[in-house]
């Protein structure tokens, strides 16, 4: 297998490949992967625990992937020294391609010495193509492209641009730059090039219709949106608790802190308001009522990639008598995050491999806004994807 990650220098992309490596080399357990619960046991004769990695990026001031994990490594020490050197040689050898960032918000320009413009003096015909050259240079049958970049702002919806493929290609011929993003342009080339694509991301990524029907014609499976990893998968796996004991809740308040790279890019307003959309809808959807709600995100330099979420929860029992639950989710972001891109290739690959096209919806157990669906317990996503997985073996 090998894997194409968009923002291969981020924190969640290098822990990714570090600990594919250390797997490899037979050093690291592989506690964390979904994919090696018992229940997915023959996954491995179909896509094999292994992968090489490819990607785009706009910081490339690292000169390959050891320097970035490296970098992000003094900043956050979130696992032991030894497997990164351990794994130096392999990550020395993956040198990511020069990304795009048109309309990634302000907080991206401000990540510091990014060395890409909003379109880098191309048009947006030329971006695609360039997009699609380096994947195809890099991908085999067995590829998949994996969004880890930083999240951007949301797009405005334009129907004459993103509800259908001609409209989509039409909006690339005409270089209409505006309702256009990056995001897009790497769903686009992926899927062009027949290979599945996930979105770790809230970004728009192949979410619009166009994509979609793109997906379709090719037959490529794609699923996304935004990975499903602390604050929000402890959220989705405690509230069907309130359903099935007729709990009503009346309140529910989200505040996540947390430094680092994308902590910074979520600080600006127009970047954050995705994530807090992706990260607010869940509770409706879970309750089928929706309980008042607050939810923010705001950056904390010294915690870098330790994110912390308190939640306090309001709810109303037998009699009307009102009770109080709190929590604390104290996550290392990257070590969450990291296994479920592994975990992500090897599913959607298997997909390909059976011929499943368009929208996995199974594998909504991985984002907080699973394309396509309205399940967003994680209960009943984890015996959705147990089904979808034993229709394919
Ligand atoms: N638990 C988690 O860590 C988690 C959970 C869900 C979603 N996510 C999302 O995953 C993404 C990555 O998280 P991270 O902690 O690794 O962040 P990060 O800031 O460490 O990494 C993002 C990388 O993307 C690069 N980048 C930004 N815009 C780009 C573009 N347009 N093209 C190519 N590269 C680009 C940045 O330079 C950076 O290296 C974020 O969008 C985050 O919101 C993370």
């Amino acid at each position: 297998m090998k894997i194409w990650l968009i923002g291969a220098y981020g924190i969640v992309s290098t822990t990714a490949m570090v600990g594919m490596k250390a797997i490899e080399k037979g050093i690291s357990s592989k506690i964390g992967l979904v994919s090696e619960l018992p229940q997915f046991k023959d996954l491995n004769k179909y896509v094999p625990l292994k992968a090489e990695f490819g990607g785009h990026e706009i910081r490339l001031q690292f000169k390959n992937a050891y320097e970035a994990a490296l970098d992000n490594w003094k900043q956050n020490r979130h696992f032991d020294y030894y497997y990164l050197e351990a794994t130096k040689d392999e990550l020395e050898n993956i040198v990511a391609k020069k990304g795009t960032a048109l309309n990634c918000g302000r907080g991206v320009k401000e990540l510091g010495d990014i060395t890409v413009l909003e379109n880098d003096g191309l048009t947006l015909r030329e971006i695609a193509d360039r997009l699609i050259e380096d994947i195809k240079e890099f991908a085999d049958d067995e590829t998949v492209v994996i969004n880890v970049a930083s999240t951007e702002p949301p797009v405005p919806y334009n129907p004459e641009y993103h509800s259908t493929i001609e409209g989509f290609e039409r909006m690339l011929d005409e270089n209409k730059l505006e309702y256009c993003s990056a995001s897009m342009l790497y769903a686009y080339a992926a899927i062009k090039l027949g290979l599945p694509y996930a979105n770790f991301t809230p970004s728009t990524g192949s979410s619009i219709p166009a994509l979609k029907e793109l997906a379709i014609r090719n037959r490529v499976p794609h699923a996304g949106n935004d990975g499903k990893t602390g604050e929000t998968l402890v959220k989705t796996t405690l509230a069907p608790m309130f359903t099935y004991r007729n709990l009503r809740i009346l309140g529910w308040m989200s505040y996540n802190i947390l430094g680092d790279l994308d902590g910074k890019v979520l600080a600006c307003e127009e970047n954050k308001k995705s994530k807090v959309i992706s990260k607010d809808k869940v509770l409706e959807k879970l309750m089928g009522y929706s309980p008042y709600t607050i939810t923010d995100i705001n950056f904390f330099p010294s915690l870098v990639d330790n994110k912390i979420a308190f939640d306090f929860i309001h709810f109303e029992g037998f009699l009307g008598t009102r009770m109080k639950f709190y929590f604390v989710w104290d996550g290392i972001d990257a070590i969450v995050a990291a296994p479920l891109i592994i975990d992500l290739a090897r599913f959607l690959l298997l997909a390909k491999k059976k011929q499943k096209y368009g929208v996995i919806k199974e594998l909504g157990f991985f984002f907080k806004s699973p394309m396509e669906s309205d399940n967003v317990n994680t209960h009943k996503q984890f015996e959705e994807l147990i089904k979808w997985y034993n229709t394919l073996i």
